[in-house]
């Protein structure tokens, strides 16, 4: 791993901020930029007291950053932030609007996937997180239990969450398309009290019978830790017959009691360094890793990521479309949006339910003006045409974001012109489940945009591209502007994961071994003479190309530019005379006809734009790409396919088992 990384993506577009969204941008120079940067990395106490001013601290912070059982600032891996503040994250998110006129302003506004709407105010949502906090403290709930959501995206999922952050509960949401078995895993390994689910929720047309997987995954004797199951009346009529287990399982609607009187009206008071929730992330072998996030450093950053790279008004209809099961659905549509008093949008369903038209009649219905979502569903949508999001009135858009994976050239023009119609820069935010908020962003006042780049650091975040080098101080050392490289953080960030739960010793190897001491993101990247950063992949799954080392995000952008391809995924594949053969997945777009003729021009476009060593060995066309359930191409999955061989290790991230097997029946 020692070796470089060549980069050899070619672009060069910049896109400047209009002079109307600079004026009213929060930070509307790249100087600006620079100068709050510099303060962050210099002077951290000043810059983080003052932009944290509106969070609400029962005792102020005495210490910035120590690590753990030593000196200040923090050194890796294990660190304390914001030491000796005590605090309740739901006083930032729901108290302190409450005192405010946004009592009556819509923090969540909810829409079916059978069309229906409701809107919840701050004061809506105070009272009822309260409410159901009550009842979660008189069925045993208690600071420091684990509580395991699992559940679909209705807004009592954010009820939930915040229930039992505001007793010092830890969460652990578990995102509602896994099945019993990866329930059941991720119960035992927190030893979860408590599951709260629903009757059912829609997808895709479909009812999902969320209650009726909680019974298959409790009823296992590794989950024997949970006491209650608590079952919101979701679907009611409509839904799956649940049936209730005497003892164990109780409805939500009568849990609760119409008063907020009860322990949980006030809230419970933490230290900052309390374990505010757990979120699994499955690595590509072994058990899921139980990520844990801490409370204030967590609050801290995502508040301010949130505030900043959304540039957030008062008046804003901010839209993340992630489910609340993954990361970016805990820091950008409940911690971050809510600490910051916005109003967030929540879809229960399917992009392309009952069309492809959804989304697009969502942000023309609702008027929502900031829109975060993933290249998968970018390229998803771009594959079905334009005349979708042509249908709908978009003109409500001003900001839109990426997140998830490398956002190819060509998908960001597609965003850029036919969804942001020109006038919306793109925010194209680098971060991880670790991470726990943005680490790296365009912003979009400050700076032009650049196709497929995701700009600079975060406050406080030291990124740096670096090689191995044995005689460096610290053992690497950092590459030049624009070569590739390993993407590490040099220092600690507030909203670091603080362990793996139950495991120092695998979060201690997992991420700060590879370069000693330093924290390694698992991606590779360059750094351009602009400070912009591209992310070229994860590191596994660089590719070695007749000797030169290249990230998959390189060459699938390439393909992707092509105008017959929808989706493109490259792997290695071992080859005796080369090492490693070069074997491309391609989807194509309606009208194109994959055949060989269709293949050879593949192949030219590759030899043309990166050069003829890069030409593939092998273009295989597929009806579609094994993904995780969250949208990332599982490229391990396909190495095994071009290899021939089985697959080995945990599949049950992967969202539709039939892709795979369609791929190797292909082969055969
Ligand atoms: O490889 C990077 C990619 O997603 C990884 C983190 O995945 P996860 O923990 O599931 O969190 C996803 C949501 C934050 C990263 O190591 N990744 C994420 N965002 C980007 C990205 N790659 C390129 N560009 C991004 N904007």
């Amino acid at each position: 791993m020692s070796e470089s990384i060549t980069s050899v993506l070619k672009e060069d577009r910049r896109f400047e901020p209009s002079a109307e969204f600079v004026s009213r941008a929060r930070i509307s120079s790249r100087e600006e930029y620079d100068r709050l940067y510099k303060e962050s990395l210099d002077d951290p106490e000043t810059f983080w007291r003052r932009e944290s001013s509106e969070l609400v601290f029962r005792e102020p912070w005495t210490v910035t950053s120590r690590t753990k059982g030593g000196g200040e600032p923090a050194s890796f891996p294990f660190v304390e932030w914001f030491v000796g503040a005590k605090l309740n994250v739901t006083e930032s998110c729901l108290d302190r609007h409450v005192k405010t006129a946004r009592r009556n302003k819509a923090a969540i506004i909810w829409e079916g996937e059978l069309g229906a709407t409701r809107t919840i105010t701050y004061g809506e949502l105070h009272r009822e997180t309260i409410r159901f906090a009550n009842a979660l403290a008189e069925h045993g709930v208690k600071k420091g239990d684990r509580v395991a959501i699992y559940m679909g995206m209705v807004p009592e999922v954010a009820v939930a969450m915040l229930a039992c952050a505001r007793l010092g509960a830890v969460h652990t949401v578990v995102f509602g398309g896994f099945a019993a078995d990866a329930l059941r895993d991720r119960i035992a390994d927190c030893q979860a009290k408590v599951v709260i689910t629903q009757d059912g929720g829609y997808r895709r047309g479909h009812v999902l019978a969320l209650k009726d997987v909680v019974d298959k995954a409790v009823s296992q004797p590794e989950a024997k830790s949970i006491e209650k199951v608590i079952v919101l009346k979701h679907l009611g009529d409509r839904g799956p017959q649940v049936h209730m287990h005497e003892g164990r399982d109780l409805w939500w609607h009568e849990i609760v009691s119409d008063t907020e009187a009860g322990p949980a009206r006030e809230a419970t008071p933490v230290d900052a360094e309390h374990p505010l929730f757990i979120l699994y992330t499955s690595g590509s072998t072994g058990k899921p890793k139980g990520v844990l996030h801490s409370t204030a450093g967590y609050l801290v950053s995502t508040h301010v990521t949130f505030k900043y790279v959304f540039d957030i008004r008062e008046d804003d209809l901010y839209w993340c479309t992630a489910d609340v099961g993954w990361v970016t659905g805990h820091s950008y549509l409940v911690y971050g949006p809510l600490s910051n008093g916005a109003t967030c949008m929540m879809y229960e369903g399917a992009p392309n339910y009952p069309d492809w038209g959804r989304f697009w009649r969502i942000i023309e219905k609702h008027r929502v003006t900031i829109l975060y979502t993933a290249p998968t569903a970018i390229r998803a949508f771009l594959r079905q045409g334009d005349e979708w999001p042509q249908k709908s009135d978009l003109s409500s858009l001003r900001l839109l974001g990426s997140v998830g994976e490398p956002i190819n050239p060509e998908a960001w023009m597609w965003y850029f012109d036919v969804i942001g119609q020109k006038r919306c820069p793109i925010v194209d935010t680098w971060w991880q489940t670790e991470t726990g908020a943005i680490m790296m962003s365009t912003l979009p006042g400050a700076s032009f945009t650049k196709p497929g780049s995701t700009g600079l650091p975060m406050f406080g975040v030291q990124p740096a591209v670096v090689a191995k080098d044995p005689a460096a101080p610290g053992g690497y050392r950092r590459v030049e502007a624009n070569q590739g490289g390993l993407l590490i953080l040099e220092r600690p960030w507030p909203s670091m994961l603080r362990t793996v739960w139950g495991d120092d010793d695998r979060f201690v190897k997992q991420y700060f071994s590879e370069i000693d001491g330093r924290y390694f993101t698992g991606d590779g990247a360059r750094c351009d003479a602009d400070g912009y950063h591209w992310v070229v992949g994860r590191i596994d799954d660089v590719l070695n190309v007749a000797g030169h080392r290249i990230g998959t995000a390189e060459i699938e952008s390439v393909l992707v530019s092509h105008p017959a391809v929808a989706e493109a995924a490259a792997v290695g594949k071992p080859d005796e005379l080369k090492g490693q053969a070069l074997v491309v997945f391609v989807t194509v777009k309606p009208g194109h006809t994959p055949n060989s003729t269709l293949a050879e021009k593949l192949g030219d476009h590759v030899s043309n734009e990166i050069g003829k060593f890069a030409k593939p060995d092998q273009i295989r066309f597929a009806d579609a790409l094994p993904k995780t359930r969250s949208g990332k191409i599982m490229r391990r999955l396909l190495k095994d396919v071009a290899a021939g061989r089985e697959s080995k290790g945990d599949t049950s991230t992967l969202e539709d088992l039939s892709v795979l097997a369609k791929l190797r029946a292909d082969e055969e």
